[in-house]
């Protein structure tokens, strides 16, 4: 290839790369789900050691009915109404940072792919 032909390959190719990142890939999000199963499903009304992650991306927090969440859940969700795509990725990055007291016990996710292919595979989970 000349390298005018290598330069207009990269403008066309590297932007739709980024874009298909920060969309996330929702087969490699269920990979990263792997690391949710022991505590969650994802069908209607299945909660295990913690809710069912079922239609969790735009739910309201701690708004399972039958699920105890621990108090420090439920005084973050007085100020985090819901689930945003924005506040799902800070969240899972560190949960024990971002609701201090939290029940969930898991260390969080610090690659940023795995986070946005997460939230991927958990919108084809409504
Ligand atoms: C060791 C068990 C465990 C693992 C592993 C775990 N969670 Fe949790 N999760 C919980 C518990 C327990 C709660 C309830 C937290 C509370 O009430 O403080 C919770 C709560 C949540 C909530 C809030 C749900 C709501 O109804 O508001 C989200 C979102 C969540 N987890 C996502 C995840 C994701 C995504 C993963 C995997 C990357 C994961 N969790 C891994 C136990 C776990």
């Amino acid at each position: 290839m000349t390298r005018l032909t290598i330069t207009l390959v990269s403008l066309l190719v590297l932007p739709a790369a980024a874009l298909a990142q920060d969309a996330g890939d929702a087969a490699k999000g269920e990979k990263v789900f792997a690391q949710c199963k022991a505590c969650h499903d994802v069908e209607k009304g299945v909660n295990k050691i913690g809710p069912t992650l079922k239609g969790v991306i735009g739910r309201t927090v701690a708004s399972v009915p039958d699920y105890k969440y621990s108090t420090a859940m439920l005084d973050f969700a007085k100020t985090h109404p819901a689930w945003t795509d924005e506040l799902f990725l800070t969240y899972i990055e560190n949960p024990k940072k971002e609701v201090p007291g939290t029940k969930m016990a898991y260390a969080g996710l610090k690659k940023p792919e795995d986070r946005a292919n997460l939230l991927a595979y958990l919108k084809t989970r409504q």
